[in-house]
């Protein structure tokens, strides 16, 4: 898709911001209600325990109002930074003082972006790598390096390579259910990861937005919790796939060293992350029942996942993908069609779904596309994939 840029006057940086076609394709799914879209991370919303939240929102505009609806704390409401600390992160030297909370992870990303990032920085990322990563880091024109993803997390032997052959500063990574892919990094991985980041004194970016949808409830112990280098390593975690993304709140674990520096950042650019949600979501994590309720979105995950694999290998047997552990994606390959050709067949039969070359740090082309299982109902899902599945005939008779 074209990227549409201001011609009179703009900073140098902003001619290396990336457009993203998935927010192109949520806008075509919102203005076109016939769209069937496998496009978004949209988490169902019918997830959330709405009779609580309801009293809950109630009481906060009644009796907490003075805190709920005035500027707060730039590090966030200091009650949820508890809870975060207390149920939410699994680094041993995790305090109160060292989360942040954030609007949305997407928010810890750029101020990590800004605080980290020049054009003599050497990021490496994942490949495929979440597209947002991309965009919050490249108006810093860091040099870019990537490291080919299994399905257990990045390729060793490779990864070794590059971290030897040249001063690697960071490395952004989002081992469980990785957005596109769904790869999960393995124990084992997460290990030998952790201590080779120790010995090349890599900073990390663990990004952990999905960490709570394993679709049988397992909880894979953090990269950063193997570290022993504790003050190069940043955990971000989200409820926007947990409780709601509309809240817009995230948190950053942020080490001691770089505590007042983030804080800085983020007040330049929002002075604190919204109050009023901040207030909520801690009361909703007080009164609700939270494991309750993860358990009920995972087997909710988990049987929306069954139906796509489902109707792929009924419509799309040629259709090539591995079955994910949790998240809320398949990463799907299909053979002998171009990327665009197919993408322009579907969204003209009124079908979305997210090419490849999105989240390919090279703006590669490929033959994957990302398909989100979460948000459409079951009978749309199906009508969905005869779509595909007629455009994918189509283009091979
Ligand atoms: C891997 C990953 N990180 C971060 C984010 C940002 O999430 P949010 O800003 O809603 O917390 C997303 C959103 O989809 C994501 O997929």
């Amino acid at each position: 898709m074209e990227k549409e840029m201001p011609t009179i006057f703009s900073a140098k940086r902003t001619s290396f911001v990336r457009t993203s076609v998935i927010r192109e394709i949520l806008k075509l799914t919102v203005e076109n209600s016939d769209m069937l879209s496998f496009a978004g991370g949209l988490p169902n919303p019918d997830l959330l325990p709405k009779d609580i939240l309801s009293s809950i929102m109630e009481s906060v505009v009644r009796d907490h109002s003075n805190t709920a609806l005035q500027y707060g704390d730039s590090s966030g409401y200091e009650a949820l930074r508890m809870q975060i600390a207390e149920k939410l992160t699994d680094v041993s030297w995790v305090s109160l003082n060292s989360i942040s909370i954030t609007h949305g992870s997407q928010q810890g990303l750029d101020i990590l972006g800004k605080m980290f990032m020049d054009s003599d920085t050497n990021v490496l990322l994942e490949d495929p790598v979440y597209l947002g990563a991309l965009q919050a880091f490249s108006p810093y024109q860091p040099k870019f390096f990537s490291v080919p993803m299994e399905t257990d997390g990045p390729n060793l032997y490779l990864l070794e390579e590059i971290l030897t052959q040249n001063k690697i500063h960071i490395f952004y990574a989002n081992p469980s259910y990785q957005n596109p892919s769904t790869y999960t990094w393995s124990l084992e991985k997460r290990k030998q990861i952790a201590s080779l980041l120790d010995e090349k004194e890599v900073i990390l970016f663990e990004d952990e937005a999905y960490r709570y949808l394993d679709f049988e409830g397992k909880l894979y112990p953090s990269v950063s919790s193997f570290r022993e280098r504790r003050d190069l390593t940043f955990v971000l975690g989200s409820f926007s796939k947990i409780l709601s993304p509309g809240f817009r709140l995230g948190w950053t674990v942020v080490p001691k060293v770089y505590r007042s520096l983030f804080t800085a950042v983020k007040q330049g650019n929002d002075l604190n992350s919204n109050q009023f949600s901040q207030v909520v979501v801690s009361k909703l994590l007080e009164f609700m029942d939270w494991n309750g309720h993860l358990r009920s979105i995972q087997t909710f995950y988990a049987e929306k996942k069954e139906i796509l694999v489902s109707l792929l290998k009924e419509y799309i047997p040629e259709a090539k993908f591995s079955r994910p552990e949790g998240g809320m994606f398949l990463w799907v390959e299909y053979p002998k069609v171009s990327q665009k050709e197919l993408m322009e067949g579907c969204l003209a039969s009124g079908v979305a779904m997210v090419p490849g070359s999105e989240f390919s740090p090279a703006n590669r082309s490929s033959s994957n596309f990302r398909m989100n299982f979460s948000f459409l109902g079951n009978d749309e899902m199906e009508e969905g994939v005869k779509r595909i599945a007629k455009v994918y005939r189509d283009i091979n008779t």
